[in-house]
């Protein structure tokens, strides 16, 4: 038998998910180390079917018939390599999910920081997987409430996330009618605009979008930036990663973390590890970073 032969039969007796496209367990377990390796996602032998699904329409928009040839093609070309960490990435969100958490942010650091902010001092957040970018200006929401003048003071909120695509979907702040229906009626009149010749969707007005940096940042690489943070929404995303990731990812965060400087993580997710160590929690998957520890 010639080895591309032996390949073939080999793939056929280890059929992982039948469909359009040959799928071995070999081509997960190598797509697996790559969004391990490239992005902390850990993806058990259990999300095979979603693997299959999300890529698929890659297969076909570069007319490949199996992932084996897909693989030859990620491995020899880093944007589409890219392209399929985007892919396996669960971009779900919207404005207010958890509503408590902007309710902490509200009572527990910008009204305690109002003087200090109208005196000229600084105030800043950071979104640090901020998909579409209805978490950011949610955060830019809450502070105008506080702040109506938020623009003239020195406040900004970083939004990052690790998929180009959803940061260029927040940086434009366009939105469905429907999504922006979570959105409190008194903050759509005063901080979101329709959209001539769109009927369908409202855009984050100018002096709101203004508040908002967005950028490419994957949580994985070194951070470009020093902090301090006075709070940090990390939501719904360690949730992909393994314990031993989320435990490193928590500390990083907690050592951007201003004392007395909140983190803010998803509902099923919990801060284990060395970050515990400077972390008190102060709610519902609310922690607040103890005054006296250091940076
Ligand atoms: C489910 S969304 C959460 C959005 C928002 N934080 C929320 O709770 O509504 C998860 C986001 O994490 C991003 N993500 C996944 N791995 C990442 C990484 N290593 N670095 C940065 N962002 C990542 C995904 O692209 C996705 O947009």
């Amino acid at each position: 038998m010639t080895p591309a032969l032996q390949r073939a039969s080999a793939r056929s007796a280890d059929v992982l998910v039948t469909g359009e496209f040959a799928f071995a367990t070999a081509d997960f377990r190598a797509i697996a180390e790559i969004a391990k390796d490239d992005a902390g996602i850990d993806l058990p032998e259990s999300k095979a079917t979603l693997v299959y699904s999300r890529l698929a329409k890659r297969l076909r928009s570069l007319g490949l018939a199996t992932f084996s040839e897909y693989l030859d093609r990620v491995r020899a070309d880093d944007q589409e390599r890219g392209s399929m960490i985007a892919a396996l990435t669960t971009n779900v969100t919207r404005f207010f999910r958890e509503p408590h958490h902007f309710e902490y942010l509200r009572k527990n650091i910008l009204e305690p920081k109002a003087a200090h902010v109208r005196k000229g001092g600084r105030l800043r957040l950071w979104s640090s997987a901020c998909s579409t970018g209805q978490e950011p200006y949610s955060m830019a929401l809450t502070v105008l409430s506080v702040f109506p003048d938020a623009p003239q003071l020195d406040i900004r909120i970083l939004a990052t996330d690790l998929n180009a695509n959803v940061v260029a979907h927040g940086k434009r702040g366009m939105y469905r009618k429907e999504e922006v229906a979570e959105v409190p009626q008194a903050m759509r009149t005063k901080w979101l605009e329709s959209v001539p010749g769109d009927a369908d969707s409202m855009r984050v007005a100018d002096a709101t979008r203004s508040l908002v940096a967005f950028r490419e940042l994957n949580l994985m690489s070194n951070w470009p930036f020093k902090g301090p943070f006075d709070a940090i929404f990390c939501r719904n995303v360690a949730i992909y990663f393994d314990h031993e990731t989320q435990a490193m990812i928590w500390k990083r965060l907690s050592s951007l973390l201003a004392s007395g400087g909140d983190l803010y993580i998803g509902h099923s997710e919990r801060v284990a590890g060395p970050a515990l160590n400077v972390l008190t929690a102060n709610g519902v998957t609310s922690y607040r970073k103890k005054s006296d520890a250091q940076r």
